[in-house]
């Protein structure tokens, strides 16, 4: 039986994984800490370790992962900017889960759209309050604006989907436009200047850090409204705040966040925010932000534990596996 070292469990993480890890033959070791430097060493006697978004592993984890005699990381997600790839090759197989529900992250950034723009967080409030009152409710309709989508892969196609429903126009960018025909295309500079509503969908690479920043906020239509379900650096946070004092951002919904990882998925509702301009933002009544939720469906955690399993079943019954990632 492999024994695979789970890091950063939360509770929803571990009955898919205690039931897809049984029928596999895998055990899962589960610890609440994230992977670093400092926990690295809890996967000693370990085959292989399995990880999340907000665990860095870096030059100094991988090696010491390496020297425990660590074959596998298994990422439990798609995105893999918290992993030193080019480091890892020759080192360690890193996989990760290349889609387990496109439409978790797309309907969860439509639900913080119409939340935001129908105002429904604030009238939540204030019927609990029994406050019937519609002043300063007023929202805008879908139908007819423009939506712009950053990066057309299997995220930004659903929610592109989404939003036709709705009667939208869509714009979309991508880096590597597809080849059918029937996606509207067009340059970055386009879906900056001419969307009503922009929704990024992109990896958090070299080319994307801080694509929204304070140059590129200059060229956007008043009253625009940013979504980001995809990571938090691609916008720069203190460039957002300050478009957002200007009037320029009509309204922000934020699941990422660039400092997150220290953050996210932990309770701080006793605490004072060490982070002022995410305290900042969420004191915006035109921002919402959800702490990396996006993807916290039952079939996506089912899939995320089924996939995980399947590639760890993989890499040690063959050696290799499909979804192994090869970056040079
Ligand atoms: P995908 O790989 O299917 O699509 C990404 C698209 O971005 C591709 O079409 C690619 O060509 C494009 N792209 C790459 N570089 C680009 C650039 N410089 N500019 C514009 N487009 C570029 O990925 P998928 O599954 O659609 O996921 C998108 C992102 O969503 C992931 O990278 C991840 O960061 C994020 N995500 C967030 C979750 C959450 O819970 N908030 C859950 C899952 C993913």
């Amino acid at each position: 039986m492999k024994k695979i070292a789970f890091f950063d469990t939360k509770p929803y993480d571990r009955p898919k994984f205690e039931l897809y890890g049984e029928q596999a033959g895998i055990i899962y070791k589960f610890y609440e800490t994230k992977l670093n430097e400092d926990t690295a060493h809890l996967a000693k006697g370990c085959d292989g370790v399995c990880a999340f978004v907000n665990d860095s592993v870096n030059e100094a984890v991988i090696d010491i992962l390496e020297g425990l005699g660590i074959k596998l990381l298994a990422m439990r997600c798609a995105g893999y900017n918290n992993v030193d790839v080019k480091y890892a090759r020759k080192r360690l197989c890193i996989v990760h889960v290349p889609a387990y529900s496109p439409y978790a992250v797309a309907e969860h950034a439509m639900a913080m759209l119409l939340t935001s723009i129908r105002r429904i967080h604030k009238a939540y409030i204030r019927t609990r309050d029994f406050n019937f009152s519609l002043v300063g409710m007023t929202g805008f309709d879908l139908h007819g604006k423009t939506v712009g989508i950053v990066g057309m892969g299997r995220i930004g196609r659903v929610f592109a989907d989404i939003c036709r429903g709705f009667g939208m126009k869509i714009l979309a960018y991508d880096k590597f436009p597809a080849e059918d025909g029937d996606i509207p295309y067009v340059s970055l500079d386009r879906i900056f200047s001419e969307s009503d509503i922009i929704s990024f969908h992109c990896p958090l690479t070299s080319d994307t850090y801080h694509m929204l920043n304070a140059e590129t906020i200059e060229k956007l239509k008043k009253g625009v409204v940013i979504i980001n379900t995809s990571r938090g650096a691609l916008i720069d946070a203190d460039a957002l705040l300050d478009g957002i004092k200007s009037r320029k951002i009509g309204a922000t919904c934020l699941d990422v966040y660039e400092e997150e990882s220290d953050l996210f998925f932990e309770d701080f509702s006793g605490h004072i925010l060490e982070d002022d301009t995410l305290a900042r933002l969420i004191s915006m009544p035109n921002v919402i932000v959800t702490s990396h939720q996006a993807f916290l469906t039952e079939e996506a955690l089912a899939n995320i534990a089924e996939i995980t399993t399947d590639n760890i079943v993989e890499f040690f019954t063959t050696g290799s596996c499909k979804n192994e990632l090869s970056i040079n």
